[in-house]
C-alpha cells in the first residue's frame, strides 16, 4: 500500500503554467481611479519589470529562472500522499490524495512565490521589500527569501494574528525581518484606521495598505504581495504541475481538485494545471473552500474593487465583500481577506470553478481528524480544504462512488496551537455570517463609470 509518491529533484518544473492563455475570455484589466485601465508605469512604482511582465502575460508557459529553481529545490518537489487512514476513518469508498506543501521551510506553499518575487526584485536592483502578512506564513516566507538574496524585509502583520501567533513573529525575526502589528501609527493608512477604531483587530486589506504606502513613498523599497495577483498564482502552479506527474505515477486522475481560498493562490497552484485539461475538454471539478465568516466567493459581488482597505492599489475585477470589510477574528488568519484573485474569480463567475463556504468549527473538526489519522497538524487555513474534501468523501459514502479526490495541504499548524488549544477546550465559536457589516461595506464599493 503506497502512501507517499515522491519525485526526484530533476522533476522540478522548468516552467510556470499561465491560466490566462486558456481563459474563455480575456481577463478584465486593473483600473485606475479615473475608471481607465492602469498603465504599466503605475505598477512600476511598487513592482519590478519581471513581475509586471508576468502579471500581464498571456503566454501559456513562462520559464522559471535557474536561480529560482535552485531555491525551490531546497524543499521541492513536495510529496503527494494517499490519505489511507483518513479514508478508513471516514469509511468512504473515495480515494483521497493530498499535495503536502507543509514541508517547505516556512511550513506552507508561500515560499514558492516569495523566492521568485525576491529574485525578480533583486535583479532589478531593489534590496528592500515591504509586505503584509495574515497568518504569518507569507511574512515568514518573504523573510526567508530576503535571507537567501540578502535583502531587507519589513512585515506589517495583522494585529489579531500578531497576538495569536507570537512565534510566527519570532520566526520572521529569526530570518532577519522587521515585524509590526498592523494597523500601526507609522503610516497614514494605519493612522486613519486607528482614528476610526483604536481597537481595530486589523485585516489583510489594512496591512496591504500600509505596506503599499511604504513602497510608494520609499524609492529603495518595493512591495511584495503573498496572494491574489496573477503573478503570484502563476508561481504557485509548480504545485499542480508536480501533482499531475505524481497522480499519473499513482495511476489516477482526480475527479475533484480542492484548495482553500484566501486570496486564491494555493487553490490556483493546485487547480490551474488541471484547469488546462478542463479547458481542453476533460471532466474535472475544481472547488475553492472559504470561511463562512469571510465568504467572498459565495456571498460577495463580482465587480471592481480595491485590493487594499484604503484604496491605494488599482481596482481589480473580483469577488469582493467590500475593501473596508473587517472580517471576524477567525483563526484562519490567511483567509481573512475581503477580495479574491481576479483569475479565480473569473473562473467562478464563468461556472468553471465551484466554491463552498465552511464554518470555523467544522474546519477544526476536520483538522483534528486529519491530525489524528494522517499525523500532520494542518494550518487552520488548510483545514478548509480538508473539510471540503471530507464533505465530498461523505457524499461518496452515500452514493457508493469511488471518486478520486485531490486537495492541497497548504500548510502545517505548528504555530497555530493556540487555536487548537481553544478548540480542544471548547472555547471556539462559529461566527454569524456578518451580513450587516458586509452590506455596509458593499455600499462603499468604488463607482466605475
Ligand atoms: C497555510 C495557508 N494556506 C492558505 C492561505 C491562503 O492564501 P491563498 O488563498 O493565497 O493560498 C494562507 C495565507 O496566509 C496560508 O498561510
Amino acid at each position: 500500500m503506497t502512501n507517499r509518491i515522491l519525485l526526484p529533484e530533476s522533476e522540478l518544473p522548468t516552467h510556470w503554467y499561465n491560466a490566462v492563455a486558456d481563459l474563455p475570455s480575456p481577463p478584465a484589466p486593473p483600473m485606475g481611479p479615473d475608471g481607465q485601465p492602469v498603465g504599466l508605469d503605475a505598477l512600476s512604482a511598487i513592482f519590478p519589470p519581471g513581475l509586471i511582465e508576468q502579471e500581464v502575460s498571456g503566454e501559456r508557459w513562462i520559464e522559471i529562472p535557474e536561480e529560482v529553481r535552485d531555491m525551490l529545490r531546497i524543499w521541492r518537489p513536495t510529496p503527494l500522499v494517499r490519505a489511507h487512514r483518513l479514508e478508513q476513518a471516514l469509511g468512504t469508498p473515495a480515494k483521497i490524495f493530498y499535495k503536502n506543501e507543509s514541508v517547505s521551510p516556512a511550513g506552507s506553499h508561500k515560499p514558492n512565490t516569495s523566492v521568485a518575487q525576491a529574485y525578480f526584485n533583486k535583479i532589478a536592483g531593489i534590496n528592500r521589500l515591504a509586505t503584509e502578512t495574515g497568518a504569518g506564513q507569507w511574512g515568514c516566507s518573504l523573510a526567508l527569501a530576503g535571507q537567501f538574496l540578502e535583502m531587507e524585509v519589513r512585515v506589517y502583520m495583522v494585529k489579531v494574528s500578531y497576538g495569536q501567533k507570537p512565534y510566527r513573529r519570532s520566526l520572521m525575526q529569526t530570518w532577519g525581518a522587521e515585524v509590526y502589528a498592523s494597523p500601526t501609527d507609522m503610516t497614514e493608512s494605519g493612522r486613519k484606521v486607528l482614528a476610526e477604531d483604536p481597537e481595530s483587530p486589523g485585516s489583510l486589506g489594512i496591512a496591504i495598505s500600509e505596506a503599499v504606502e511604504e513602497a510608494i513613498h520609499r524609492k529603495d523599497t518595493n512591495y511584495a504581495l503573498g496572494s491574489v495577483l496573477n503573478h503570484v498564482c502563476l508561481h504557485q502552479t509548480v504545485i499542480g504541475e508536480e501533482a499531475k506527474k505524481q497522480m499519473a505515477i499513482a495511476g489516477e486522475y482526480p475527479d475533484v481538485v480542492i484548495g482553500c481560498c484566501g486570496g486564491g493562490s494555493n487553490f490556483a497552484g493546485i487547480a490551474f494545471p488541471y484547469y488546462a485539461d478542463k479547458a481542453a475538454g476533460k471532466e474535472v471539478r475544481l472547488i475553492g473552500a472559504e470561511p463562512s465568516s469571510c465568504p467572498s466567493l459565495t456571498q460577495g459581488v463580482y465587480t471592481y474593487d480595491y485590493g487594499d482597505a484604503t484604496g491605494l492599489t488599482p481596482m481589480m475585477k473580483m469577488y469582493t465583500l467590500g475593501h473596508d470589510f473587517v472580517p471576524p477574528g477567525i483563526h484562519a488568519g490567511g483567509l481573512r481577506y475581503h477580495g479574491q484573485s481576479p483569475l479565480v474569480s473569473q473562473l467562478v463567475h464563468e461556472g468553471l470553478v465551484e466554491a463552498v463556504a465552511i464554518p470555523q468549527l467544522e474546519t477544526f473538526e476536520a483538522g483534528l481528524l486529519f491530525a489524528r489519522t494522517e499525523a500532520i497538524v494542518p494550518a487552520p487555513e488548510s483545514t478548509h480544504a480538508i473539510a471540503a474534501t471530507i464533505r465530498e468523501a461523505q457524499q461518496c459514502k452515500e452514493t457508493g462512488e469511488a471518486k478520486t479526490l485531490l486537495f492541497c495541504l497548504s500548510g502545517h499548524g505548528h504555530f497555530d496551537m493556540m487555536a487548537y488549544e481553544r478548540y480542544l477546550v471548547g472555547d471556539l465559536e462559529d461566527f454569524e455570517y456578518p451580513s450587516n457589516a458586509i452590506a455596509q461595506s458593499l455600499e462603499r464599493l468604488p463607482k466605475i463609470a
